[in-house]
């Protein structure tokens, strides 16, 4: 039943009583922001949905707001007003940043996007210091050390509380794998563990719900095609940037996920890339199970029993993870 809750699009259930939690989306205006901006607003939970962007706000604001939702669409421009978007938020969703390029790596993100983020977070921290924070914005595998390092810094961290998106990770795996054993879409669940980034992404295809078998041919084959998915849209693109409409789809199954658990229901699992006791390193994506204050379990048996395959990936991919999570701490530690 989780699997079906998590995979089928919910936000078309119109239950007004339920609407009451804020959304603040930062980087609203871009090109995952806009379409998540939507989906949000279609939220039979959320009651406000404010956009913030350094730019260009206004136009999507007046736009989105005709939409007969209940959530209220507020939009704030430019960072005299990051502030008010952000008081009184319950969760902040933060897509805010540049995109690759074709031949770029996420990793070259790095020295644009993570000033972007730091900034950011400070202003969470020091405005609603309490709310889920689902960070975005790449390269992740660091982006998201850099937002607890800031939250550490302010005082204010609480691990349970801090995402980092991979539900893209997912949304792929399960639909690659339905399509390639001809199984039904809403069926197919697929645990996706590590990072998010190339040979950091584990799909743990032996873990798939329901039980399916695989050949060998077909787990490399699949398990490099969910790897390379993100590098195969910014391809395509041709320069334009990478995966939007995908990403806010699994951005607003991520947000509708915890907004259910933090609404009391106490059947959600997502995989995400949170602060983890699961392996040596600091910060690793698992499934967990999301509940009312966040974070409320790590799901450590995944990690039992996985194949040579699976094993050796996880080995593999350990210290270029290590390696990214240290650069982003160091990122906030070096900051006068
Ligand atoms: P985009 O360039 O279309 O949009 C980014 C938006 O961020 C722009 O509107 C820009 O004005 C805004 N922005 C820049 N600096 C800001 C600041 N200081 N405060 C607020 N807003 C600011 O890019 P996009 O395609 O929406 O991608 C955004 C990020 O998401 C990228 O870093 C991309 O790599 C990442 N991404 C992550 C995943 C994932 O699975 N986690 C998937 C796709 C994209
Ligand atoms: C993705 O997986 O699509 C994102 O991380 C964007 C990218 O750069 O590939």
């Amino acid at each position: 039943p989780t699997t079906r809750k998590q995979n089928r699009v919910s936000q078309y259930r119109f239950n007004p009583r339920a609407s009451h939690y804020k959304v603040t989306i930062l980087g609203a205006a871009g090109g995952i922001g806009e379409p998540l901006s939507l989906l949000i607003k279609m939220s039979p939970l959320v009651s406000e949905v404010r956009l913030y962007d350094i730019a260009n706000v206004k136009g999507i604001t007046a736009d989105l707001s005709h939409c007969n939702t209940p959530a209220q669409v507020r939009g704030f421009n430019g960072t005299s007003q990051l502030a008010d978007s952000l008081r009184g938020a319950d969760l902040v969703v933060v897509p805010a940043g540049v995109p690759r390029k074709p031949g770029m790596t996420r990793d070259d993100l790095f020295s644009v996007n993570a000033s972007i983020v730091k900034g950011l977070i400070e202003a969470v921290a020091e405005n609603c210091p309490q709310a889920f924070i689902h960070i975005i914005s790449n390269p992740l595998n660091s982006t998201v050390p850099i937002a607890a390092e800031v939250m550490k810094q302010k005082g204010v961290y609480d691990p349970k509380k801090l995402f980092g998106v991979t539900t893209l990770d997912v949304v792929r795996s399960n639909t690659f794998v339905a399509q390639r054993k001809n199984l039904r879409l809403i069926d197919v669940d697929v645990p996706v563990v590590g990072g998010h980034s190339g040979s950091t992404i584990l799909p743990l295809l032996s873990k798939t719900r329901p039980l399916v078998t695989f050949t060998d041919k077909e787990v490399e084959e699949l398990t490099a095609k969910i790897q390379n998915a993100g590098t195969e849209v910014v391809e395509a693109k041709e320069g334009e940037g990478s995966a939007t409409l995908s990403m806010a789809y699994a951005a607003a199954r991520f947000v509708e996920s915890s907004l259910r658990a933090k609404d009391g229901d106490a059947d959600v699992y997502e995989c995400a890339y949170v602060q983890s006791n699961l392996t040596e390193l600091a910060f690793f994506a698992s499934r967990v199970k999301l509940g009312r204050k966040g974070v409320e379990a790590l799901i450590s048996s995944d990690l039992q029993g996985l194949t040579e395959y699976e094993a050796e990936i996880l080995e593999a991919l350990k210290p270029q993870l290590k390696a990214n999570i240290e650069k982003g701490i160091a990122f906030v530690q070096k900051q006068p």
